[in-house]
């Protein structure tokens, strides 16, 4: 059986038990018994079950797939199912952030159109495995998405605490679509966090926040998909966007796992990107880690406008376990690696060219190699955000050499022509 150990105090609890953190106040960790396979065995594995994936139902998501470093004994699953992403070559964005192997993982092509569902997926399993009749969480506006329609899908009750006025218009509508009870906070996302936290016993809701130990589990296997079709060769460096740091701690935990148990040979770098508003994490690296951070977090990405993360210290232990690193980048090189992505035809939300944007920085710093083999991981889809992309293209302040501002026209031949013609 799987056990949770708090971080913490060291304390053990059953894998069926429905804490998401420990009496003490520390974080849950899960501990699977070693599987009956490693190294090329479980690989070929892992395979198997891609290939002749109708033998299982299981076999059909890109996270259950994994189901040993996941949730061994999961049974009946709620699944979407999810996963499955690809893992994008781009000349054109490769050639703006200065790498020659640069590879992006698209969590955005997840069913509600983020890497939430990974984690959601196990989280709503687990609710359904404790018996919860209802499901909450605070977020920036993806989790409460997917936390919606996982909780549809396995017949919960969903109540969601979202900053009011500073989620993007794609989120909102999906959460509300879904049926969760939504409720928009006088507040940003770190007052709704400690509310959800506070209130959970009181409102009878099983909390899936990142702080739940099993959202992490399925997050892990964002690691593990793209090492599998990089076939297992690992690369230099995983870059991704860094907010509340679940997804960090995430990486840092599969990526220990997984050589552990002998799939990869060696570990990549971590490279955790914030943006320069909302980087107390990055300022908490430059420090030495010596310090908690914690700020007025203010950026155009709203996905990642945190300013007290919670798995602060699981992160720390993210970036130390793979001799990682942590940079913010400014909104305006954001800005400008999103219209990048989204030119190329491959889009993403904003958050996301964090990623793209931080491999950039960091080959100019001289950290990543114009030769490394760097994967970046795009966390949200394009329709996300749809007024951050009006806004930007319809900016008249010249300092963009890419904007694509829809222009008015009359309904005639002469006036098509005209704007046509006078285009370069
Ligand atoms: N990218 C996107 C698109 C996100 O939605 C988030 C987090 C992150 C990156 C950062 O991941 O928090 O694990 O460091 N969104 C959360 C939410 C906070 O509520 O949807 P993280």
């Amino acid at each position: 059986m799987s056990e949770l150990r708090c971080e913490a105090c060291g304390a053990r609890y059953a894998e069926t038990d429905a804490r998401t953190t420990c009496d003490c106040g520390g974080f849950l960790s899960v501990d699977h018994p070693a599987p009956d396979a490693r190294g090329a065995e479980l690989r070929d594995r892992f395979a198997r079950r891609r290939v002749v994936a109708s033998e299982h139902p299981a076999d059909l998501s890109g996270v259950w797939r994994y189901r040993e470093v996941v949730m061994p004994n999961a049974g009946q699953i709620v699944s979407h199912p999810e996963g499955n992403t690809p893992l994008l070559a781009s000349p054109r964005v490769a050639a703006w952030a200065g790498v020659r192997h640069l590879r992006l993982k698209h969590e955005g092509h997840n069913p509600t159109g983020s890497f939430k569902d990974r984690g959601m997926t196990v989280a709503i399993t687990q609710a359904l495995r404790v018996g919860a009749r209802a499901v909450g969480c605070a977020s920036t506006g993806n989790t409460s998405a997917s936390l919606a329609a996982y909780a549809a899908l396995g017949g919960l009750k969903a109540v969601v605490l979202v900053p009011e006025g500073q989620i993007a218009l794609g989120k909102m509508a999906q959460t509300i679509a879904y049926g969760a009870r939504t409720l928009a906070v006088r507040g940003d996302f770190d007052a709704c966090l400690r509310l959800i936290r506070d209130a959970q016993h009181a409102l009878g809701v099983y909390l899936v926040n990142s702080v739940n130990p099993w959202r992490i589990e399925g997050q892990k296997t964002i690691v593990a998909e793209l090492l599998e079709q990089l076939d297992w060769t690992a690369p230099d460096w995983i870059v991704l966007p860094a907010g509340n740091l679940g997804n960090t701690a995430a990486f840092g935990k599969a990526l220990v796992e997984l050589h552990t148990l002998g799939l990869i040979d060696r570990l990549p770098r971590l490279a955790a990107i914030q943006a320069a508003g909302a980087a107390p994490f990055a300022v908490s690296f430059a420090g030495g880690f010596t310090e908690r951070v914690r700020m007025q977090p203010q950026t155009v990405a709203s996905a990642i406008r945190i300013g007290d993360p919670a798995s602060f210290d699981r992160a720390v232990h993210a970036i130390r376990a793979t001799n990682g690193i942590v940079i913010s980048v400014p909104d305006e090189e954001l800005l400008e690696g999103k219209a990048v992505v989204d030119a190329s035809g491959i889009g993403c939300e904003p958050a996301s060219a964090a990623s793209v944007a931080g491999a950039r920085q960091l080959v100019r710093q001289g950290v990543v190699k114009p030769d490394d083999r760097v994967v970046a991981v795009l966390t949200g889809h394009v329709l996300k955000d749809p007024e951050t992309i009006l806004d930007f293209h319809r900016r008249t302040d010249g300092a963009l050499a890419i904007s694509n501002a829809p222009q008015s026209i009359e309904p005639t031949l002469a006036a098509l022509e005209a704007i046509v013609f006078s285009r370069p």
